[in-house]
């Protein structure tokens, strides 16, 4: 299996730790697979042209170019975020934002799609609306949620230390790439 992973977290911290220990686990299983990290690409707002509209791409020539074609040739794509104000952040939102050109021409349409945050409050409605934003996202692009984890910290290493959320994302890996 083809896996791209996009991180959405502007640090190091456990966004990142946990797309990457998911990778780990999937090149075990014998997936192929990338991190992106959309703080370290350059990536341009959405200037709002709406010219993918009968193009099919976008013409800001930008990181996103080279992200594209990955994305579409994914058999999986996680997409990892930290819960800010019970949403992804700013950054992973102008990466959605950036799909509008796959969403007019259906390039993901029935996609794979796993769903990752992190977040201080492990209360179900931060668990509801975070994972929510990326649901609305992925309906939207007709692509298929198989799969979505939310995770408990607040300091970048917690999720490091932590070995029962180490256990419950090999766990959540393996259900994923076993099945
Ligand atoms: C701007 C900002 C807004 C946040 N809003 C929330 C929130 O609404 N709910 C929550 O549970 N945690 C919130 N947090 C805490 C982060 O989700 C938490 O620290 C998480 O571990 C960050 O993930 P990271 O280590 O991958 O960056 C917020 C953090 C920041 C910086």
């Amino acid at each position: 299996m083809n896996i791209i992973a996009i991180c959405g977290s502007p640090r190091k911290g456990n966004t990142e730790f946990v797309l990457k220990r998911i990778l780990t686990k999937a090149e075990e299983l014998g997936s192929s697979v990338e991190l992106v990290l959309l703080r370290e690409k350059r990536i341009e707002f959405c200037n709002g042209c709406l010219s993918c509209d009968s193009t099919g791409k976008c013409n800001i020539r930008d990181d996103m170019q080279l992200i594209y074609p990955k994305l579409e040739s994914a058999d999986l794509i996680i997409l990892g975020s930290p819960n800010y104000f019970h949403n992804v952040s700013g950054m992973m939102k102008n990466f959605i934002d950036r799909l509008l050109p796959l969403y007019y021409i259906e390039k993901l349409k029935d996609k794979k799609i796993v769903e990752v945050i992190v977040g201080a409050s492990g209360e179900s409605d931060a668990i509801k609306k975070s994972i929510g934003c990326f649901e609305e996202a992925v309906n939207l692009l007709k692509a298929s949620c198989v799969g979505d984890l939310y995770l408990a910290a607040r300091k970048s290493q917690d999720i490091e230390n932590d070995p029962d959320k180490i256990k419950k994302i090999d766990e959540f890996t393996e259900g994923l790439i076993g099945s």
